[in-house]
């Protein structure tokens, strides 16, 4: 009973994570695909691009600080001088994603 139990906990526990890992290699990809020629798959905007249009350094703890969770995706959807919105082309999800990755590039 206390193995069945357990081995249960394990699955559930398990499946996120791998839902999760899933979610996460294609938001990286989306990145490398669509994000990366200007903002770097480092997120430092140091690309030929990214230093033509001005883009900013999102490791910068202070750029992460200065922008908020609502703004990224804004920008991400609609985009901003210089960059094309994504709305028609990803959905709230990997926009959403991207998010979390532009967080994690901190
Ligand atoms: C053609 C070059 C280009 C591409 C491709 C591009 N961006 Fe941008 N992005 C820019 C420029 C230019 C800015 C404005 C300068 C800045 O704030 O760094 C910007 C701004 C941003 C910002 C800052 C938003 C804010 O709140 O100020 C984020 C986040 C961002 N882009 C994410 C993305 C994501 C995610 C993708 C891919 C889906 C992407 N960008 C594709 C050029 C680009």
């Amino acid at each position: 009973m206390i193995r069945k139990f357990s081995a249960a906990m394990a699955i559930a526990l398990a499946l996120p994570l791998v839902a999760r890992a899933e979610v996460d290699k294609k938001t990286e990809r989306n990145w490398k695909g669509k994000c990366a020629a200007c903002h770097g798959a480092d997120g430092k905007g140091q690309t030929e691009q990214g230093k033509k249009l001005g883009v900013k350094d999102y490791t910068d703890p202070a750029w992460q600080k200065a922008h908020s969770d609502d703004e990224i995706k804004k920008v991400i959807a609609e985009g901003t001088t210089g960059m094309e919105g994504y709305k028609d082309k990803l959905d709230a999800e990997q926009i959403n994603g991207l998010l979390q990755l532009v967080r994690a590039l901190k």
